[in-house]
């Protein structure tokens, strides 16, 4: 499970976290940002639209498509059928990880404790997303966190931007970083494909130097 998500937060520095409301918007959506150089994408579960957002991008030529905000075992089963390839969620439960491998599904769970980052690692999970990173104290937490437990990878993500995201990657134990900036709901919604390939592009040549 931890080796596919290696690979999906390996893709690229920053991994988009994407808020659609109109199905209509995801293909373009996608193709910008892919083009950008961003191919793994994340939708958030978060608008009556995103499984079908899901299902528009599912079969982009390079591009991976995972879904976000899974908090119930349900949501991974609907998630899947609409062809996500990999799911994230804020932190994790005992139910949801049961439901994700019993689909098959790699998850990408959310720690912000050391006790909780712990429980995951004795799961078999050593990438995880730190959330909500900056109001849970940022790069100075990451930092202390890597001290003691060195073998786990993050993810960061709430409150990154372009501004802060290259603090983050610099960190040995921060394999990539996720944020909704790449894809603000007012360039969605106005359709500015250029624009959003443009930051997209921005955010591609951040570079990660983790150690993992
Ligand atoms: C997430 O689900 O990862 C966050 O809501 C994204 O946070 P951001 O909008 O601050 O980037």
């Amino acid at each position: 499970k931890s080796l596919r998500i290696r690979e999906v937060c390996s893709m690229a520095p920053i991994l988009p976290v994407l808020v659609v409301e109109d199905a209509a918007n995801a293909r373009p959506l996608a193709e910008a940002l892919v083009a950008g150089g961003l191919p793994a994408l994340e939708v958030t579960l978060r608008t009556p639209a995103a499984l079908d957002v899901i299902r528009a991008m599912a079969d982009l030529p390079g591009s991976v498509v995972g879904a976000g905000t899974l908090v119930m075992p349900e949501d991974v089963r609907a998630a899947k059928d609409a062809g996500a390839q990999f799911g994230v969620s804020p932190g994790a439960t005992d139910a949801l990880i049961a439901a994700c491998e019993a689909e098959g599904l790699p998850l990408l769970p959310g720690a912000v404790t050391a006790s909780e980052a712990m429980r995951l690692l004795e799961k078999g999970y050593d990438i995880l997303k730190f959330f909500p990173a900056e109001a849970a104290g940022g790069v100075p937490v990451l930092k202390a966190l890597a001290a003691p437990l060195p073998q786990i990878s993050f993810c960061p993500t709430g409150g990154i931007s372009n501004a802060n995201a290259r603090e983050y990657l610099s960190l040995p134990n921060v394999i990539c970083a996720g944020g909704s900036w790449v894809a603000p709901v007012k360039m969605v919604q106005g359709r500015d494909w250029a624009g959003i390939e443009a930051l997209a592009r921005q955010a591609a040549m951040l570079s990660a130097n983790s150690a993992s």
